[in-house]
């Protein structure tokens, strides 16, 4: 799925895209002694990992539905940082057997407490309708303009919210 989101990205010219995969970035269950809002990351994998996520205007995030909601192993990568997703755009390409869309919904919710603006576009990939055999991804041919429009709504509000980021 992110691979098929950034094959799409990366023709675009209003921006430019990195694939970031979890698995790359292996964080232990949340370990830091301090709220992350409160911008005082102790352990070199913190560090490291609010490096990457500062770099970025806004994201793109590739759920699975686990029981109605995100995945443990996203969810545990977002726990860990604070400022790193102030101000910024997020969009939503969430897939399962409704398209993922209560996994994007819990999104929508944890977006707000960090400050990200989620914009409107969710694509939703249906296990019954975008996948053959319920695991190769086989988008319906509409899901490429839905992607569009979530990454051209994910670059305007990235724009848009530049002077916050800088305040
Ligand atoms: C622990 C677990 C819970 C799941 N819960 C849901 C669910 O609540 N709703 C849903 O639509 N699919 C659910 N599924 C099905 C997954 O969405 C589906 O298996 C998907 O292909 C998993 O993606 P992955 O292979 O990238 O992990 C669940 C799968 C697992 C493993």
């Amino acid at each position: 799925m992110a691979q098929w989101v950034m094959d799409a990205a990366v023709k675009r010219s209003d921006a430019t895209f990195e694939l970031i995969d979890l698995v790359d970035y292996p964080l232990p269950h949340l370990d830091e002694p301090l709220p992350p809002a409160m911008g005082k990351y102790q352990n070199a994998h913190t560090q490291d990992w609010a490096a990457t996520i500062g770099r970025f205007d806004g994201f793109v995030f590739v759920t699975p539905e686990y029981n109605h909601s995100t995945s443990g192993v996203l969810k545990n990568a977002i726990d860990y940082l604070f400022a790193e997703w102030n101000n910024k755009a997020l969009g939503i390409v969430s897939y399962g057997t409704v398209g993922g869309a209560r996994a994007a919904e819990h999104l929508r919710l944890i977006a707000g407490e960090l400050k990200m603006a989620d914009v409107r576009t969710n694509v939703a990939l249906s296990l019954f309708a975008d996948f053959q055999n319920f695991s190769e991804l086989a988008p319906g041919e509409h899901q490429a303009q839905t992607l569009e429009t979530l990454l051209d709504e994910v670059v305007a509000w990235s724009t848009a919210l530049a002077p916050l980021r800088q305040a």
